[in-house]
């Protein structure tokens, strides 16, 4: 039998495993597993499974992408990745479900390389610089848009 529990699938890219030691000015003093709770709690709240998944691996990233394009709902923080990789939008554009991308940092004030997000345009929406706060946003959003179909 299949499970009718909705389910939220948020997808970490690179060096977001060591969330906690990264410069604090730009991402708190939060660890993965902390935020991971976080949204997991989120979609919980509302009735909704979560798995959270991380790599440092870009190709593994893409596969999730496929792997999961049928979900409910995918959050997706492709850390540097956003800002130049084309596979990445590609993987994004094969999603059937609507996507958050989230940044914990402002990437528009930052460096310029980083203002640029080749993901945004295949992103159902972004959230950026509102640190853990917007990964809640996101979760409520994207549930909302759930609600709405
Ligand atoms: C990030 C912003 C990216 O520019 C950076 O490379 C990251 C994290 C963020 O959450 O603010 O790794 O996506």
């Amino acid at each position: 039998m299949s499970s009718l529990v909705r389910r939220l699938v948020v997808l970490h890219g690179p060096n977001l495993d060591l969330l906690g030691e990264r410069p604090v000015e730009h991402y708190g003093t939060i660890t993965l597993p902390e935020l991971e709770r976080i949204v997991t709690d989120e979609a919980e709240r509302a009735g909704w499974g979560c798995l959270c998944l991380q790599t440092n691996h870009e190709g593994v990233y893409v596969e999730y992408l496929h792997q999961y394009r049928d979900e409910a709902a995918l959050l997706v923080n492709p850390g540097a990745w956003t800002h130049y990789s084309y596979a990445i939008h590609d993987a994004l554009e094969l999603v059937h479900c609507p996507v958050a991308e989230v940044h914990l940092s402002d990437i528009s004030s930052r460096e310029e390389w980083r203002s640029r997000s080749v993901v945004s345009s295949v992103a159902t929406f972004t959230v950026s610089g509102k640190g853990p706060e917007g990964y809640v946003e996101a979760v409520r959003r994207l549930i909302a848009l759930d609600e709405e179909r």
